[in-house]
C-alpha cells in the first residue's frame, strides 16, 4: 500500500525526549514506525520497545524500522498492559510515547471497516483475531445502549433516531458493510457535501470504534500507575485526538501533580502549528501533554 506517513507532532515529542536519560523508550502504539523511526534516528544510542494491538501494524512497523536492528524489541498487545508485560524500573525507561487511535494505514484499508469512505466490513478491531465487531454491536445491542454509546463516545446528534432506525432495519437484514451505515446516516441527516463540512458518519464510526475496541477502558488506572513503573525524570508524551479521550488525560496528569509524583512539562496541551496542519489535515485535532516522573 502506498502512503505517505507523517507521525504527528514528532518534532515536539523529540524535545520532550530529549530531556531525558535517552536509553531505552517505549513506543507503545507504534502503528507504522513513524515516530519510532525518529526517536531512533536522534538518539543514536537508545533502544526501543514498539507495541501495537493490531499485528497488521507491527509488520509494518518492522519494516520501516529494519534498519535499526537489534535495537527495538517488538511486541503485540495493549499498552494498557505494558507495566504487566514489561518491568519498566528495571529496564530503566526514560520515555514513554502513546499515540493512540488509528493509523492512516488502518484507516484506507477498506477491509478493516474503520472508515465511513471506504468500502469494507463493519469489523473496526483493531486487534483482528479476536473480540466482537461492530457488526456484532449493531446486529445485537438494544436500541438504548446503541443511543448511549454513540452519544457517549461520539456526541452523535440524534443518537436516539439513528439508534432506532439501525434496529429497524437489521429486523430485514444484518448490518454487514460500512456502505450501509454510512448510507443510513447520510439518509437521516439529509448530507449534503460541502466544502469544509465534517460528514456526519465520521462521529458515528469513531463512537463505534471507540466501543468495539474499549478504548477508554482502564486508561485512569494506568495514568495512575505511571509514576510506580518509572524511574525519576523518566517522561511520558500522550497524544489526544478526541475531548473525551484527552479528558481523562489532562485529569489523569493533573492528579499525579497534585499528589507530588510528577511534574507537568506542559500546563495546557501542545497543537500542532499551522505548517503541520497544512501537510497533514488528519492532525489537526490533536493535543500533546507531557510529564516527568519526580
Ligand atoms: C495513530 S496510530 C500510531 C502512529 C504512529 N505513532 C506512527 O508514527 O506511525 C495508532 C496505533 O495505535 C495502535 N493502538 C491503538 N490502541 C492501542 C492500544 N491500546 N495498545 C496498543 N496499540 C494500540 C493502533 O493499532 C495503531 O496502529
Amino acid at each position: 500500500m502506498s502512503f505517505r506517513h507523517y507521525p504527528v507532532m514528532s518534532r515536539e515529542v523529540l524535545e520532550i525526549f530529549a530531556g531525558t536519560r535517552k536509553e531505552i523508550f517505549v513506543d507503545c502504539t507504534v502503528g507504522a514506525g513513524g515516530h519510532s523511526h525518529r526517536i531512533l534516528s536522534a538518539f543514536p544510542g537508545c533502544e526501543l520497545i514498539a507495541l501495537d494491538l493490531d499485528g497488521e501494524s507491527l509488520a509494518l512497523a518492522r519494516e520501516t524500522l529494519r534498519e535499526f536492528g537489534g535495537r527495538v524489541r517488538f511486541h503485540q498487545g495493549t499498552y494498557l498492559s505494558l507495566f504487566a508485560d514489561f518491568d519498566c524500573r528495571r529496564l530503566a525507561v526514560s520515555g514513554i510515547l502513546v499515540d493512540p487511535g488509528i493509523s492512516t494505514v488502518q484507516l484506507k484499508d477498506g477491509r478493516r471497516g474503520f472508515a465511513h469512505s471506504q468500502d469494507g466490513p463493519l469489523d473496526m478491531r483493531k486487534d483482528a483475531s479476536s473480540g466482537t465487531t461492530a457488526a456484532d454491536v449493531l446486529n445485537s445491542c438494544g436500541e438504548e445502549q446503541l443511543a448511549e454509546l454513540f452519544i457517549r463516545y461520539g456526541e452523535v446528534a440524534n443518537a436516539r433516531r439513528l439508534a432506532k432506525a439501525i434496529i429497524e432495519k437489521r429486523l430485514f437484514s444484518p448490518w454487514r458493510t460500512t456502505t450501509q451505515l454510512r448510507q443510513l446516516v447520510e439518509g437521516l441527516t439529509h448530507w449534503r457535501p460541502r466544502p469544509g463540512r465534517v460528514h456526519p458518519a465520521a462521529q458515528v464510526f469513531q463512537a463505534l470504534r471507540i466501543f468495539v475496541n474499549r478504548e477508554l477502558e482502564g486508561l485512569e488506572a494506568w495514568l495512575e500507575a505511571i509514576p510506580a513503573h518509572l524511574l525519576p525524570n523518566s517522561r511520558v508524551a500522550f497524544l489526544t485526538y478526541h475531548s473525551l479521550e484527552d479528558r481523562l488525560v489532562k485529569r489523569g496528569f493533573q492528579q499525579l501533580q497534585r499528589q507530588g509524583k510528577v511534574e507537568l512539562l506542559r500546563p495546557f496541551p501542545a497543537k500542532p502549528g499551522n505548517d503541520e496542519i497544512a501537510e497533514n489535515l488528519a492532525s489537526r485535532s490533536a493535543r500533546l501533554r507531557a510529564l516527568e516522573v519526580a
